[in-house]
């Protein structure tokens, strides 16, 4: 089969420690060339991954003819400009989370798309793991009665200035970096957007990015609250509620790509003795979404995460926002 030739966009940590490993071990793709500000990170990264070639400016890339689809993963306040950048270059873009900082800048990516007829995605890569299909399926089937709540939590320690996690005019902050996740799997399995939310945000004196987050969230059908800290010990978990079961999806977030991930489907006892353990085999949700991507633009399949869902998921965290500020319920709108 004739493997995608894939182009990166920086040499993010994101990229090497995960995404290019994993897309080197997709059955339909291939790193083909990476781009940096520098020459010599370029080529140490491009050697590093045995990537065949190395350019010393992002543009380089883009005007690679034989460059097919980019993967971006800069600072959060770079993506829409160089996802643009690459859908002129006739490009097809998987970028990372959060797609934009704005909902506008959406709509300009959805017009673009709609314009040039290209693949793009926002990189939600737990969309495609099969904890997540299969938590979804059992919540459909009815395993847990009716789905009435929704509660999760994350947060890691870094209060480095470097990183661009704490610099607010790149993006930083927890709700834009680890907030996004909660929000994108409560509307996934609710299968339905909230209507209005209500958050308490706590901004870091130094850096003016929110370290600490509360957010409700009214759905239709139910509830959905979460914390996340860019200032606490790590922790992820993902707890789904029904009328007769509840299950809790243990590592939901950074599932490893060594390790069997599990849910445990708990049919309701206080002490936690009754429970059916649902594991997966040891899978790199990283590779599955890039696989994915490479279907979806091959026009195999269309199940990669569509531009309308990142603008949706976008409404609820700008309402998280202003929420946080005017200290009332706001609707998503
Ligand atoms: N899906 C996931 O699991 C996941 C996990 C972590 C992060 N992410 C996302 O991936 C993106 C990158 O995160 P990261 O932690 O990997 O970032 P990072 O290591 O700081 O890398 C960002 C890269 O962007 C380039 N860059 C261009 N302009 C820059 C500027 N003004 N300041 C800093 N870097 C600049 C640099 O590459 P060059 O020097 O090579 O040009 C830098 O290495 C973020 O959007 C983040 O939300 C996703």
């Amino acid at each position: 089969m004739n493997k995608l030739k894939w182009g990166v966009l920086s040499t993010a940590n994101i990229g090497l420690t995960k995404v290019l490993p994993a897309i080197q071990k997709s059955e339909n793709g291939v790193v083909y060339a990476i781009a940096s500000r520098s020459e010599r990170t370029a080529s140490d990264a491009a050697s590093h991954l045995s990537i065949p070639v190395s350019y010393s400016s992002y543009q380089e890339l883009l005007d690679d003819p034989e460059v097919e689809a980019i993967y971006n993963p800069l600072p959060n306040h770079l993506h829409v400009e160089w996802t643009i950048k690459a859908m002129m270059a006739g490009k097809h873009v998987l970028c990372e989370k959060p797609l934009a900082l704005k909902l506008e800048d959406i709509n300009k990516l959805i017009e673009l798309r709609d314009k040039t007829g290209l693949t793009v995605s926002e990189a939600f890569m737990v969309r495609y793991h099969p904890q997540w299909l299969t938590a979804r399926k059992a919540v459909r089937e009815g395993n847990i009665g009716l789905l009435r709540n929704i509660q999760g939590f994350f947060s890691y320690y870094n209060d480095d200035k470097n990183n661009i996690r704490n610099i607010k005019e790149a993006g930083g902050g927890g709700i834009w970096d680890i907030g996004c996740y909660p929000v994108t799997t409560s509307r996934f399995i609710f299968d339905e957007e909230p209507l209005r939310v209500a958050s308490i945000l706590e901004y870091d004196p130094e850096t003016g990015t929110d370290r600490m987050s509360s957010v409700m969230m009214e759905f239709p059908s139910g509830q959905a609250s979460f914390s996340c800290s860019t200032q606490l010990s790590p922790y992820q978990r993902m707890q789904i509620f029904g009328t007769k079961g509840r299950l809790e999806v243990e590592i939901p977030f950074n599932a490893p790509a060594d390790k069997a991930c599990r849910i445990f489907l708990s049919k309701g006892d206080f002490y936690f003795e009754d429970y059916e353990l649902i594991d997966f085999p040891v899978c790199d949700q990283y590779t599955l979404q890039a696989e994915s991507f490479v279907r979806t633009i091959r026009g195999e399949q269309d199940n990669h995460v569509p531009l309308e869902d990142a603008l949706r998921n976008m409404k609820v965290l700008e309402a998280i926002f202003k929420a946080g500020k005017s200290g009332k319920w706001e609707d998503v709108c």
